[in-house]
């Protein structure tokens, strides 16, 4: 099927950078979210009630991903844009790592801990060398990770190219997410109610749609099960 689609989306979370030693936001012990005061950051009350500490823990995050090195998983989902002629990864990742794997054809609906945005001017910058001092260099403001909050509308622009492809696609892979997360999280629906068949790639298949006629749940880690499927897809010339 992924052979002969002419469409494909695929939809990331946090699980497909779990292999390059990426903490995931709500699986395994050291899930981000199991810190009662971490989990109160991404909110805009909550990063404001506790910078600096927010500012560093985000700082921090932005760095443990910039050392960070792409996984077969990664490197996979790349291949698969290559193959594919009309091809958009969604994910839900702030990490980079699709880029630095190659992809190209991404939208980053959560944003990105490439930057840093102003919270009063929006102007964006890069991070401080020495993310001590969390001021915004034009007006003083608070600075912020270049990420969404919970309580923040997504950009309208990225999430309407997200939804648009999902209802054009002919398969659906959906790699690493609870799909706990709205609006993301209805994008496996929109595709199989498209008419696409859905491919699930997660350890763990709690919360998931369940396997049935166009649903098939390939149990396994991104790293392992990806690289299997374009390998099975596109063998190598022998
Ligand atoms: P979660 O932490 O909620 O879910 C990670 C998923 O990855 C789980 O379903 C795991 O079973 C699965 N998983 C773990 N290791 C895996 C591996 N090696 N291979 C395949 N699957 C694996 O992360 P997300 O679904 O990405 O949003 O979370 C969605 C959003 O919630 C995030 O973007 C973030 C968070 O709050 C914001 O910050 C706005």
């Amino acid at each position: 099927m992924l052979r002969d689609a002419s469409s494909v989306v695929v939809f990331s979370g946090a699980g497909v950078s779990a292999e390059s030693g990426l903490a995931t936001f709500r699986s395994g012990g050291n899930a981000l979210w199991n810190d009662p005061e971490v989990s109160t950051y991404p909110t805009p009350r909550g990063y404001r009630a506790h910078v600096p500490r927010s500012w560093q823990w985000y700082a921090m995050r932005a760095q443990t991903a910039a050392d960070a090195a792409p996984n077969p998983g990664h490197v996979a989902i790349a291949e698969i844009e290559r193959r594919v002629p009309d091809f958009l990864l969604v994910t839900q990742n702030v990490d980079g790592l699709h880029h630095r794997a190659g992809s190209r054809r991404v939208v980053e609906l959560h944003g990105n801990l490439r930057e840093t945005r102003c919270f009063d001017c929006d102007a964006k910058s890069a991070w401080p060398a020495q993310p001590a001092d969390p001021l915004c260099a034009r007006c003083g403001g608070l600075l912020r990770p270049d990420v969404v909050f919970f309580e923040e509308n997504l950009p309208a622009d990225t999430l309407e190219s997200a939804r648009d492809a999902a209802e054009r696609c002919d398969v659906f892979v959906s790699v690493g997410t609870s799909n706990l997360v709205w609006p993301a999280r209805e994008l496996p629906d929109v595709a199989q109610s498209a008419g696409a068949h859905v491919f699930i790639v997660n350890v763990d298949m709690t919360g998931q749609m369940p396997p049935g006629d166009r649903v098939v749940h390939l149990t396994g880690t991104a790293g392992d099960v990806l690289p299997r499927m374009v390998a099975r897809a596109w063998p190598a010339p022998t």
